[in-house]
């Protein structure tokens, strides 16, 4: 494959090859060595709409260890803010040589739309509400480095999924993999597609988090939310939130994820995050493998 735009477009075995050769590179980083040379005279330029500190940070770390150059593009200062169009942007990077493009857009399509205008590898860092591969990639790792294979593992995806990349992601790529996965959300923020997703779906997290191997915390999206999906910040929290009572509940063995930022207090109780339990600090160090190994199986190794 050329591109990763969607979790979806991955078989098991392509998302198996990501797995597996993230792992044979964190046993590389592992040995002390910091920097390959897989990756030298080509060409990664990050192409950021939307903001972000991990997805882009870790794009570029994971780029220079493979000793990549990068340009770093935010639309915040450049001409965009002067009307220049996505597609006259793509153009301008491309004439620049760029091998691969990583974009975070706020329109859900862009990377799409983005792939049709540059010869370049496009990755999708996050697209609007639509997806956000490499964050189900890199969470996918560390469940199984944590738990061992995902084959009927119980995972527990909790929040405001109606505006979450990463839920849908996630959704598409554990399903590839064989884990079953439940959705809990209050009725207004599930996607009324949320029915034709290869998963189930409760109300209830209080009965289903004794079933569950992992729970997934989703962020409360405020600046996409509309206040008719989220009357109030104490009765979401009261409901839906991850609190030291409902921690209690999960299996001791059972891990709490978050995909960053967090709503400390909100959605997660600021002791369940920083608990031995949570993965959030891995999933962050797990980015940078995750996408190390997406960089080197598009541009520079076996192809996907
Ligand atoms: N998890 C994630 O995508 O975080 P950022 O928005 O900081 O990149």
């Amino acid at each position: 494959k050329r591109h990763l735009i969607s979790a979806g477009d991955l078989t098991k075995d392509d998302a198996l090859l990501i797995l597996d050769t993230a792992e044979e590179l964190a046993s590389v980083s592992e040995r002390s060595i910091k920097k390959l040379p897989t990756l030298r005279g080509r060409t990664v330029v990050n192409l950021f709409f939307e903001d972000s500190t991990r997805t882009r940070i870790s794009f570029e770390a994971a780029a220079k260890r493979l000793s990549a150059d990068v340009i770093n593009f935010s639309a915040k200062g450049s001409s965009v803010s002067k009307g220049e169009s996505l597609k006259d942007t793509a153009l301008t990077l491309e004439a620049m040589g760029a091998d691969a493009v990583v974009i975070r857009h706020g329109s859900s399509g862009a990377p799409h739309r983005l792939a049709n205008w540059v010869h370049g590898s496009v990755v999708n860092a996050g697209d609007g509400t639509h997806e956000h591969p490499t964050q189900a990639l890199l969470d996918a790792f560390s469940m199984r480095r944590r738990l061992g294979a995902l084959e009927g593992r119980r995972i527990t995806i909790v929040g405001d999924v109606l505006h979450s990349r990463v839920a849908r992601s996630n959704v598409l790529l554990l399903g590839t993999l064989g884990a079953e996965v439940t959705l809990v959300a209050p009725p207004t923020l599930l996607p009324v597609s949320v029915g034709t997703w290869p998963c189930e779906v409760s109300y209830d997290l209080d009965a289903v988090l004794p079933k569950s191997d992992v729970v997934m915390m989703l962020r409360v999206q405020k600046e996409r939310m509309n206040a008719a999906y989220f009357p109030s910040e104490r009765e979401y929290s009261r409901r839906y939130g991850l609190d030291r009572d409902r921690f209690a509940k999960m299996p001791d063995d059972a891990i709490v994820m978050h995909p960053g930022p967090m709503n400390r207090g909100m959605e997660i109780a600021a002791e369940v995050a920083d608990s031995a339990r949570s993965t959030i600090v891995e999933q962050v160090a797990n980015g940078v493998t995750i996408r190390m190994a997406v960089l080197y199986l598009l541009l520079g190794g076996e192809t996907a």
